[in-house]
């Protein structure tokens, strides 16, 4: 896969006929009041200034695909979307067929916050609290408590009809109990779907690279496999647990994905668009009355097929449909491999699920995808931080070449001193 800088500014009235089927929205809000040393994605400190600046392109970027919609779903993520929850109120108006879904900080989620937000329309929410525990946190360095992150899943419960708590775990630094204890405290409370992410560790973050233990972190999973079932929970993907009866809470499988805001990325079926990080640039390009796509990739069908079959068996399930990336041979060869291999159980007619097996092989396969295409191509995006306003599109066509280069499709881009040129690719 090769991405580039588009030949020439780009047309917004081009992006959405190169959609094979309605996209989900994701709107990307890259403001945080405090920045994580963990975090490696598209955020930078909260200035009102600068939010408000920020925000009036961001409604002029989404007036351009008023006729896209109703899009399938909603997810607005960053940063910290409540910082700027009143520049939000727009949202409201945007057509979309499911669900409205927002990223809250444990501590921004009170009585007051979660009518703000229902006002809005956001009937679903991802709540951060990454544990219950206060050492975790402080090992984290996050800005909200053990007792705070206790006091926002009631709240979110009582307005939202679906909520998420994503959890972290690092088994270089937890007890396996902890992450056990915070799964049990999440589904005692009754949540709808819990995240757990094993902690990545990118070479830009303060925290940098270390070595993961693949085995502990499958053994953990495992138990918390089984102890998901116990309370009524069952896995959803290689990183979640959904209450049997609870909606699915996720921004990473829709089929197709317009992503607007600095560092939003999409999907199109044929091609990927990577928006630029860097907030000047970002928002000269919408000034210009230009789509701010930084990079894009174009993928031949059997790639676009293998992405979509990559994104399908991270939800634990693969079921045959209308979709015709998923019916590419490529997509057809990949079940039939898991099967073969013990990866998978069912048939290619009636659908197939990840085993154990599979699902370990996935978590490293997840893990190997993050570090060798997202990152590199995060620490290239972000580098864009460390440079001033400059014109949009101009300048020799930067590339990123060969498989180490992608995204997922929440946005990224970080705020650490990164000194990589903007037009070469490089790779930790
Ligand atoms: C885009 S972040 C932001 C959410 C929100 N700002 C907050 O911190 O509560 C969404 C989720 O990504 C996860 N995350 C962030 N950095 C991570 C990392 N280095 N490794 C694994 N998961 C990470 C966290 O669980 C976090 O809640
Ligand atoms: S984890 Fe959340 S609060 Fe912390 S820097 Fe990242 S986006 Fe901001």
């Amino acid at each position: 896969m090769t991405f580039a800088e588009p030949d020439g500014p780009l047309d917004p009235r081009g992006i959405p006929q190169e959609f094979v089927d309605t996209p989900g929205l994701y709107v990307h809000i890259p403001f945080c009041s405090r920045l994580c040393p963990f975090c490696p994605y598209n955020k930078v400190l909260f200035h009102p200034r600068a939010a408000s600046d920020y925000m009036s392109r961001l409604r002029r970027e989404i007036s351009w695909y008023g006729n896209l919609g109703p899009f399938t779903s909603l997810y607005v993520g960053g940063g910290t979307p409540t910082l700027a929850w009143k520049d939000l109120e727009f949202l409201s108006d945007l057509p979309v067929a499911g669900e409205r879904a927002i990223e809250v900080l444990p501590s921004h989620m009170t009585p007051t916050m979660a009518q703000r937000l229902d006002g809005i329309g956001f009937d679903s929410v991802s709540l951060g609290v990454q544990s219950f525990h206060d050492s975790v946190l402080r090992h984290l360095q996050r800005p909200n408590t053990a007792a705070q992150n206790l006091r926002a899943v009631p709240v979110a419960r009582e307005t939202f009809a679906c909520v998420d708590v994503d959890l972290i775990f690092d088994v270089a630094y937890d007890d396996p109990s902890i992450l056990l204890g915070d799964l049990a405290t999440a589904f005692s409370m009754g949540v709808d779907q819990v995240s757990t992410y094993p902690l990545m560790r990118f070479g830009y973050t303060p925290f940098g690279k270390a070595h993961h233990d693949r085995r502990a972190e499958h053994r953990l999973l495992a138990q918390a496999a089984d102890l998901a079932e116990g309370y009524g929970y069952r896995r959803s993907s290689v990183w979640t647990f959904l209450r049997r009866d609870g909606q699915v809470y996720s921004s990473i499988t829709r089929p197709y994905y317009l992503g607007l805001g600095a560092g939003a990325a999409s999907f199109t079926g044929s091609s990927f668009l990577v928006n630029h990080f860097g907030l000047p640039q970002y928002e000269a390009a919408v000034d210009a009355d230009h789509p701010p796509v930084a990079l894009r990739a174009q993928l031949p069908p059997a790639a676009a097929a293998a992405y979509r079959i990559f994104w399908q068996a991270y939800t634990g399930a693969v079921t045959p449909g209308g979709d015709k990336l998923m019916s590419h041979l490529v997509a057809r060869s990949a079940v039939a491999t898991a099967l073969a291999l013990g990866w998978a159980q069912g048939d290619q007619q009636r659908g197939v699920e990840l085993t154990r097996a599979g699902y370990d092989h996935f978590h490293d396969a997840e893990r190997w995808v993050t570090y060798h295409l997202i990152e590199p191509l995060w620490e290239q995006m972000m580098a864009e931080h460390n440079r001033g306003r400059c014109p949009t599109h101009q300048g020799p066509a930067g590339q990123v070449t060969g498989t180490r280069s992608r995204w997922r499709s929440q946005a990224g881009s970080m705020d650490s001193g990164v000194t990589t040129s903007s037009s070469t690719a490089t790779s930790p």
